[in-house]
């Protein structure tokens, strides 16, 4: 558990701030519940890459994402990794993960700490925990967002089957009962439409 007047915090380097740190702070994620997640990093720092940024900032925002879900840690890995559906009050546990994770990351890492709280918002306004819409939503989480659906997709859990490319691919831009394109950045989504080949790599390295 985090302790905030720990001296050894303010000895980390802020500005890289990654699963490296966090573990040292937070401690490993003993019961897998995906608190750090290397390749969302990996897949947002291909999305930096191919939104124009350098390779120095693109590497900063994948060092960040990977640490989107850390406020997992505080929730109970019996709802997280529950078989079938959760209750309303078990989904409501849940979805606390992202203010968890913004709670923890904001004296560490500002962008890590915005990525936490924005990564379950949805460009059309459904989603949480502010139900922001469109450029209300910073573009980091957005950003994650997008990398999270399709790394979900691809990974096999206790509770469903990992999914192709091809499929991933299929839902993102099509939609299914669970997932819709307008959940995302338009301008994003047709990058990852153009680029996927770039994402399917990423993922399988
Ligand atoms: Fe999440």
């Amino acid at each position: 558990m985090l302790d905030m007047s720990n001296a050894a915090i303010a000895d980390l380097e802020v500005s890289d701030f990654g699963i490296c740190q966090a573990v040292m702070v937070f401690g490993e994620d003993d019961h897998a519940v995906g608190a750090y997640n290397f390749k969302v990093g990996t897949l947002v720092g291909t999305l930096c890459v191919l939104c124009g940024f350098d390779p120095a900032e693109a590497s900063r925002w994948a060092e960040a994402a990977s640490l989107h879900d850390l406020g997992k840690l505080w929730i109970p890995p019996d709802i997280l990794l529950k078989r079938g559906s959760l209750s309303a009050k078990e989904r409501r546990v849940m979805e606390d993960h992202v203010v968890f994770g913004y709670t923890y990351l904001k004296h560490l890492s500002t962008l890590a700490a915005e990525m936490a709280l924005s990564h379950h918002e949805n460009f059309d306004g459904t989603g949480y925990p502010e139900a922001l819409k469109g450029d209300e939503i910073p573009m980091s989480g957005r950003m994650v967002r997008l990398c999270d659906v399709y790394d979900a997709l691809r990974t096999e859990r206790p509770y469903k089957k990992a999914m192709t490319h091809e499929e991933a691919v299929e839902i993102m831009l099509h939609g299914d009962d669970r997932i819709r394109p307008e959940m995302f950045d338009p301008e994003l989504i047709s990058l990852f439409e153009r680029h996927h080949r770039q994402f399917e790599a990423c993922f399988n390295c």
